[in-house]
Parts: C-alpha cells; sequence; structure tokens
C-alpha cells in the first residue's frame, strides 16, 4: 500500500517549480517575522499597548499556520487516496466527509474568527486607544510636513524634529497633527499607528519600559520622499530628559570665533532665514525645520543623513542630492561660504 502510494506520488508529481517558489516564499516570510526589522520591529515590542499587539500578531499567525497545516494535510490525503485520475468527482458524500467539510469549514473558522474579533475588540483596541488626557503626565506634539516632523512640547517653548525626546516609564500623550497632507506616525516597538489628518488632531500614548532609541517611520504615503520621513524616540531617564529640555528652551548659542560669526551672516542675509527660525535670531520662517538646536539631533533630513559637518556641507550644497523633491533650494554659495554656516550651525546645541 505504501509502496504503491509512493509510486503514484512519484509518477504525477506536484508542479516542482511552483512548489519551489512557494517553500522559498514561506521561508523567507518566517525569517523576516523572527528578525524583525531591528529598532523598528513590532515583534519586539517595548511597551503594554505594543506587546498587545505583537501578542495579537503570533496568535493569528500560529492559528493561520495551524489552519495552512491542516488544509494541506487534507489536501494531501484527498490527493494520495483518491480512487480516479484527475480532479475528484463531486456528487455524493459520505456522513463522515459531509461532517469534516461542516467541522473544518464552517464551525472552526467561526469560533477562531470570532476570538480573534474579540481579543483583537475588547483588548488590543482598548489598550492602544487614545489615553485619557488626565492619565497622561506629558503631551508631545508632532506634526507631519513634507518631509520632516515637527516636534513642540506645550508649555514650553522646545522645538525639534525628528527626533522626540521622552522621559522612560512615563505616560506620554503624543498628539498628531499636520501641516499638509495626511502621515502617519508609527513607532512600532512603542503603539500602533494614527494618522495625521488636516484640520485633525489624533492622540496616542507613547510609553516606554527601558531607556533607549527607538525608530519610527511615516506609514502613510505622502508624497516622493515618504520613505524618507522617518524618526527616533530617545526614551531618557526623567532627569536627563528636564536637562534635555530646560537646554532647548534656550535660545541661539552665539556663534563663537569669526568663522561662526560669518556664516551667521550668511545665513541672515539668504533664504536660510525666511524658510528656517533660529529663536533668539531674525530668522523666523517655518517653512523648514527649526535650527535653534540643530546640533542636539543626531541625523539630518528626517533621518535620511547623519548629523555631520561632511554631511551637512554637502546637504547645502546640494540639497536636492539625498533628498530629491524637497523644499530646499540650492544657494550657489562657494565652499568657502558654506564651510562658515556649517561652523555656524554645527555651535548650536
Ligand atoms: Cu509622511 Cu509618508
Amino acid at each position: 500500500m505504501a509502496r504503491s502510494t509512493l509510486r503514484r506520488f512519484r509518477q504525477d508529481r506536484l508542479p516542482s517549480p511552483l512548489i519551489r517558489v512557494a517553500l522559498w516564499g514561506a521561508a523567507a516570510a518566517v525569517a523576516l517575522a523572527v528578525a524583525g526589522c531591528g529598532e523598528q520591529s513590532p515583534l519586539k515590542p517595548e511597551s503594554d499597548p505594543a506587546r498587545d499587539i505583537a501578542k495579537l500578531t503570533w496568535w493569528m499567525f500560529g492559528i493561520a499556520g495551524v489552519v495552512f497545516g491542516g488544509a494541506v494535510v487534507m489536501l494531501l490525503i484527498g490527493w494520495l487516496t483518491r480512487r480516479e485520475e484527475g480532479l475528484p468527482f463531486i456528487g455524493k458524500r459520505s456522513n463522515v466527509e459531509t461532517g469534516a467539510v461542516v467541522v473544518f469549514g464552517i464551525v472552526i473558522p467561526v469560533v477562531v474568527l470570532i476570538g480573534v474579533f474579540a481579543f483583537a475588540n475588547l483588548v488590543v483596541l482598548d489598550d492602544t486607544d487614545a489615553p485619557k488626557a488626565s492619565s497622561t503626565e506629558l503631551t508631545v506634539e508632532v506634526t507631519g510636513n513634507q518631509w520632516f516632523w515637527e516636534v513642540r512640547y506645550p508649555g514650553t517653548k522646545a522645538v525639534t524634529a525628528n527626533e522626540i525626546h521622552i522621559p522612560v516609564r512615563t505616560r506620554v500623550n503624543l498628539v498628531g497633527k499636520t501641516d499638509d497632507v495626511i502621515h502617519s506616525i508609527w513607532i512600532p516597538q512603542l503603539n500602533r499607528k494614527i494618522d495625521t489628518v488636516p484640520g485633525h488632531r489624533n492622540r496616542i500614548l507613547l510609553y516606554a519600559d527601558k531607556p533607549g532609541r527607538y525608530r519610527g517611520q511615516c506609514a502613510e504615503f505622502c508624497g516622493l520622499q515618504h520613505a524618507h520621513m522617518s524618526m527616533y524616540v530617545f526614551a531618557d531617564p526623567p532627569e536627563r530628559f528636564r536637562a534635555w529640555l530646560r537646554n532647548m528652551e534656550r535660545p541661539e548659542a552665539p556663534p563663537a570665533g569669526p568663522s561662526a560669526r560669518g556664516g551667521k551672516r550668511i545665513f541672515m542675509a539668504n533664504q536660510c532665514a525666511s524658510c528656517h527660525t533660529i529663536r533668539g535670531t531674525a530668522a523666523r520662517g517655518d517653512i523648514g525645520p527649526d535650527l535653534t538646536h540643530l546640533r542636539d539631533r543626531t541625523t539630518l533630513a528626517g533621518l535620511t543623513i547623519p548629523n555631520r559637518g561632511d554631511y551637512l556641507l554637502r546637504w547645502i550644497r546640494d540639497p536636492q542630492h539625498f533628498k530629491p523633491g524637497n523644499k530646499m533650494p540650492a544657494l550657489g554659495l562657494s565652499d568657502a561660504q558654506i564651510q562658515k554656516l556649517v561652523t555656524y550651525l554645527e555651535g548650536l546645541r
């Protein structure tokens, strides 16, 4: 019996290229799921809401795996024990076959779907919902712009971009807004995503169990540089966060040295000052990110390049090189002038 089954299996082999593609696809999906995407993986949660989401993901993955495995096993049984070549004749069924169709085709899917629906709605949605304002200790306003995030701390003068600092183990009320199109704020290790909708304020709880850096990404297609619209959340010990916030409230650090002073003159005399704000100076533009404490940030251009002098110089020389389509124009300055600008900007701590 076993030998004849095996022979039949060999005789009409399954279409092997298709099977191979399916197996590789499945292996890649599992590898991706297990590896996650490092510091931006919803499968490495660092807060209660994110843990709920990860739990739901794994449960759904497990249940789907069992269902898929069961379906494949039954398909194989049916195929290997068939009495005729070709597709099985659909006609009279035995009671056992009808029972199997009812149990596996109706009862089990209904029970599983109701269970998942209940868990998702009663537990996960509830835990990831907008927090009660009274239950949070700090509010951070994050505004989407094509293509960077402006970050404000209401009640303070602090403004920054793309890099949100929060105190660790503190319930933070994140308010998401937009200045142009719909974006979506998503920091997968900390919570679900919220869309930023014109004329509307969405809220979500931002909470981190451990100090560290959590990567986020705009999760709604918003134009040419949507993919270069990332953000970091730094969860710091509370006293370090307070020191950071105090420093961010200060106006411009006056330029030290002739080169930096020359850079400031160039900044104020050119278009820079009409697009960017540096508090404590005449620069009050609101098209680009606030630069009052530019040096505080670890990255530039929505995490596209590191915040280093050499990158800053190349960015100012040709702003469209790293991020084509962004609103910053090339100013046609000489390299010596750009170097002075960089010296000034690097002093903005
Ligand atoms: Cu902003 Cu996509």
